[in-house]
């Protein structure tokens, strides 16, 4: 399989970065291929233009996008999974994310008379600071999925899973406890890319 990971996270010092490793250790050890776009890395623009929001809000195929935009949904149409690797940013994805979906979803590719290839799965790992009880107390939890599954990736993946890896602050000594057993996961999430939970 051809795998496109999105990665986003700010720092080479978090959990997060981690949990990207080990995924790739995984994909790697079942012989499956990948890409990386690490979003603050490479600086990706996530702020429409108001030609962009135009485009997209009067359903039109013109302008053509930009560069950076054609370059990332090139990306997903050679590639066969999507992983979005991200901390949770107030109770979402990072604004680096959530703009990187407002300018590569585009009119013409995401929706309308899409142009996107329609993967084999969609794959959310994402680390939270908070207990999952927490994250659950208020709907936090199921929100964050329906952004995620209902919208986002809803009918251009065959098969969706969101796994989110809980108690990751730094406040939290369960951050050390389950740090392993964390790993281990998102190790076999690449390993057993395909297979469902
Ligand atoms: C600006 C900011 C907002 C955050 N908001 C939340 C949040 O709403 N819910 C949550 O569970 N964790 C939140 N966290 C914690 C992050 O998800 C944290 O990065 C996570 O524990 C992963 O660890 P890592 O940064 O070492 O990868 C937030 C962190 C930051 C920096």
């Amino acid at each position: 399989m051809k795998v496109f990971i999105v990665y986003c996270h700010p720092s080479e010092d978090s959990f997060t970065s981690c949990v990207r490793d080990a995924f790739i250790s995984g994909l790697k050890d079942a012989g499956h291929e990948y890409i990386v776009s690490d979003l603050y890395k490479m600086d990706f623009k996530t702020d429409m233009t108001e030609a962009e929001y135009l485009r997209d809000t009067y359903y039109r195929n013109t302008p053509a996008p930009a560069d950076d935009v054609l370059a990332e949904q090139a990306k997903i149409n050679a590639s066969d999974v999507i992983v979005f690797i991200y901390p949770v940013f107030w109770s979402e994805a990072p604004a680096k994310l959530v703009g990187w979906f407002d300018r590569v979803w585009t009119y013409g590719f995401a929706y309308g008379e899409k142009t996107m290839k329609t993967l084999e799965k969609g794959l959310i790992l994402c680390s939270a600071g908070n207990p999952r009880e927490r994250l659950e107390e208020f709907g936090i939890l199921d929100s964050m999925k329906k952004v995620m599954l209902g919208d986002r990736l809803f009918g251009r993946v065959k098969q969706a899973e969101f796994v989110v890896f809980d108690n990751t602050s730094r406040e939290y000594e369960l951050r050390e406890k389950n740090w392993e057993q964390h790993l281990k996961t998102a190790y076999e999430k690449g390993k057993n890319l395909l297979t469902h939970p």
